[in-house]
């Protein structure tokens, strides 16, 4: 069966199966920053956005994304250069294995899209479900903390 989804801003129509994951698709596209942790929607490693949501690309099958709109980390990286949340994490040393980052990027950019200035109660319910083995959470924190103020 054939699929028509936007990823990054381009349609694209492709092959898949009724039991393909999304995740497996993307990565089989080549959207290697879309990792596969746990594959259970526990870690959200392979968090993707889908119609803006952050959304774990390990449980929904290709076919529920028909006529979406994916972003993956490729599609908000400039040519040249990071996208100000890629600045921060560095910034903060909040990149340490870098396997959670994709997802924590995406799940900020989510975030500050609805919510351009969070409390860091916020910040911190919306991050939750992106877990971190190397970190401890902090400098993620303060990465985001740091794109906010540098916005106001
Ligand atoms: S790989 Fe999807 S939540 Fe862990
Ligand atoms: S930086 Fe290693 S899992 Fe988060």
């Amino acid at each position: 069966m054939k699929v028509r989804i936007n990823i990054n801003g381009k349609w694209i129509e492709e092959e898949t199966t009724p039991s393909e994951k999304l995740l497996d698709f993307l990565r089989r596209l080549g959207y290697k920053s879309v990792k596969a942790g746990c594959r259970e929607g526990d870690c959200g490693s392979c968090t993707v956005l889908f119609n803006g949501n952050p959304i774990r690309s390990c449980l929904m099958f290709v076919p529920q994304a028909e006529g979406a709109k994916i972003e993956t980390l490729e599609g908000i990286t400039p040519k040249e250069g990071l996208h100000p949340i890629q600045e921060a994490f560095l910034e903060e040393g909040a990149v340490q294995c870098g396997f959670c980052t994709p997802g924590m990027v995406l799940t900020t950019k989510a975030l500050l899209d609805r919510s351009p200035s969070p409390s860091e109660d916020e910040i911190r319910e919306a991050l939750k479900g992106n877990l971190c083995r190397c970190t401890g959470y902090v400098q993620q924190i303060n990465a985001v903390k740091r794109v906010v103020k540098e916005h106001e």
